[in-house]
């Protein structure tokens, strides 16, 4: 977990990135729209740092942690990581890049090919970008396995051998060969047993600790996030409406959407009052379609005109606290973490669509 004290140096830093998916239809296959899976999002992760990334599915977390390691190409806008705009390289130099960026994925089974022992499936990064002798290389393999808890004896097994939480285990282990600084985790623990969670969520906590990694975690699970996460973004069809600090977040949430999201989660202190659970009406619009005006006016409890209209910028509106809405103004905001002394705005978006 970070040590909340500043300065902090920020190592990645998102800037107005956009991946849309187009469509295409009709017998030509003519460009007729594009799916806005992640429309405009601008933050930053600092080193060391868990930021979760949360939201309703099919709201762009994927798609976000995905275009971030630019396993996709982006649409627009920028991803610096340590210095470098991994939007701009080109395939060699992305090459080049990969090693100190990788990614953990959900389904262990699906991400694993069962026809490789799990030797060869940690080994693969090191043969694709290291010239490591086989000797070398097999001592590099026991090392990750003794580092994510996988008993060495078991190199030569296949995946099939394995539990769902061993299975992950190996993908850590995979993810780690090459010494990464920056793991976006997307949903590492969903397709586990409960009693196998947290012990993945541990074992991710003790790499960070001990490799100085920096973490985008994704989820469904708030409960999850308040655990690992330092600072949480909030998304909501393909934006995000919120981003403060773990324990400002699930103490006093700003935004509407925030607020309903997090009203579902269980209060671990039985001394504070539950919160009124908010229902939310309606169902999510289409990326492909997003409403005129703030992405969430359709179905924001506390909707008034102008959110119809103009689209809310993400705003510092107190120190280190982010958020897209038209009622939440900024209040006097003093030199905080983030040393900002006024109202910051994050992107460029405020325009009418
Ligand atoms: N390759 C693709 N082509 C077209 N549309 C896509 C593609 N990948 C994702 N989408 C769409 O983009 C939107 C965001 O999807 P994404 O998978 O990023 O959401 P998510 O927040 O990760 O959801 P979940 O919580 O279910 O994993 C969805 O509408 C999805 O259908
Ligand atoms: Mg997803």
């Amino acid at each position: 977990m970070l040590d909340a004290s500043p300065p902090r140096k920020k190592l990645v830093e998102v800037k107005n990135l956009k991946m849309y998916f187009p469509i295409h239809t009709g017998l030509l296959r003519r460009h007729t729209g594009d799916v806005k899976a992640v429309d405009d999002i601008s933050f930053d992760i600092y080193e060391g740092e868990t930021l979760g990334l949360v939201g309703e599915s099919g709201c762009g977390k994927s798609t976000a942690g995905r275009a971030l390691i630019r396993l996709y190409e982006l649409t627009s806008g920028s991803v610096t990581i340590d210095g470098v705009d991994i939007a701009t390289l080109s395939a060699e130099q992305l090459r080049l890049k990969r090693p100190t960026m990788q990614m953990v994925f959900q389904d262990p089974q699906a991400s694993l090919n069962p026809r490789m022992t799990v030797s060869a499936i940690i080994g693969e990064p090191l043969d694709e970008h290291t010239t490591l002798t086989k000797a070398e290389k097999l001592a590099r393999i026991y090392e990750l396995m003794d580092a994510v808890g996988l008993n060495r004896n078991f190199a030569n097994r296949y995946p099939h051998a394995f539990s769902g939480g061993q299975r992950q285990r190996i993908g850590i282990a995979r993810a780690l060969a090459l010494n990464p600084k920056f793991i976006v985790c997307d949903e590492p623990i969903a397709a586990l047993d409960v009693s196998i969670q947290a012990q993945v969520v541990n074992l991710l906590e003790d790499l960070q600790e001990k490799f100085g990694l920096t973490y985008l975690f994704i989820s469904h699970d708030l409960s999850m996030v308040r655990h690992i996460a330092d600072r949480v973004a909030v998304m909501y069809l393909g934006q995000i409406m919120e981003l403060s600090a773990r324990d400002a977040l699930y103490a006093d949430p700003l935004h509407p959407y925030a607020k309903a999201l997090l009203s579902a989660v269980p209060e671990p202190d039985p001394a504070k009052a539950a919160r009124a659970r908010i229902i939310l009406q309606g169902d999510v619009p289409s990326p492909a379609n997003p409403p005129k005006g703030c992405n969430f006016c359709t179905r924001c409890p506390q909707v008034i005109p102008v959110c119809r209209e103009v689209q809310p910028a993400l705003t510092e509106v107190a120190p280190g606290r982010f958020v897209a809405c038209h009622l939440v103004q900024p209040t006097a905001l003093t030199a905080g973490p983030t040393g900002g002394t006024e109202a910051k705005e994050h992107n460029q978006q405020g325009a009418t669509r």
